[in-house]
């Protein structure tokens, strides 16, 4: 056998090995209704396109709440959320299956994209309904002498805002409720490592055509 073949396999075998040694495993949260045509899907899109350059053998992971709806919190999911897992009867762990299922998605990730079109100056209430689900006592946050702790550490979080007006600069900004919101209550359980990204304009006419065209260029992973 020729030995310089092998030791090239070799040398290629490793450096292949080494960079899945960076893989990440990405939660994409798509929360517009729009689809294809959603700003905030394609800009995620092309955004999981650069991590999956950068971190090779990436894997992605979608939740789409525009499909999967989660349940605007009612009294029994309160009662499950404050029960101790101990005295947790079946009921409430059947109530707690969303919350479970979406903290679950969460803490397997090591990146997460959230899609955040903006809806009457804040979030959309899909959006909310999962956020609602992830923040838990005891599970993703909880409280000590120190005042809150976070308890979802060490991950990198990218909001992916889209809107029809623009609020990174003029007469809306101040007016954005979407990055003042997700960065407090991401920040509340752990996730302080947000990056926001915008699609904006998206509605106004000489700014729209432009929108996606210089999101993407302001973009980095
Ligand atoms: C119900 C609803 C409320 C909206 N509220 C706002 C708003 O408060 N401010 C704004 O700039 N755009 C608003 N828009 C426009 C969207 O933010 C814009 O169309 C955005 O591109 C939607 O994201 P998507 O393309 O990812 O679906 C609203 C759109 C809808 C459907």
């Amino acid at each position: 056998m020729d030995s310089t073949i092998l030791w090239e396999t070799d040398i290629l075998w490793i450096v292949k090995v080494g960079s899945f040694v960076h893989m990440k495993k990405i939660l994409n949260v798509i929360s517009s209704t729009r689809g294809a045509a959603s700003y905030s899907i394609q800009l995620a899109e092309a955004l999981i396109d650069s991590l999956r350059v950068a971190y090779p053998g990436s894997t992605v992971k979608t939740v789409n709440l525009a499909e999967k709806h989660f349940p605007h919190l009612e009294e029994s999911h309160i009662a499950g959320f404050f029960t101790p897992p101990e005295q947790q009867t079946s009921e409430h762990k059947e109530v707690l299956r969303h919350s479970d299922e979406a903290i679950q998605d969460v803490l397997e990730a090591d990146v997460l994209v959230i899609g955040a079109p903006m809806y009457n100056f804040s979030i959309s209430s899909a959006l909310k309904a999962w956020v609602d689900h992830i923040v838990r006592k005891g599970v993703t946050f909880n409280y000590s002498e120190k005042g809150v702790e976070g308890l979802v550490k060490g991950k990198k979080v990218y909001v992916v805002e889209s809107s029809g007006g623009v609020y990174s600069d003029g007469p809306r900004k101040g007016m954005d409720f979407v990055e003042p919101y997700m960065r407090t209550v991401l920040g509340f359980i752990g996730l302080t490592d947000v990056t926001m990204l915008r699609v904006e304009g998206t509605a106004v006419p000489g700014v729209k055509e432009q929108a996606m065209e210089r999101a993407l260029a302001e973009m980095r992973v």
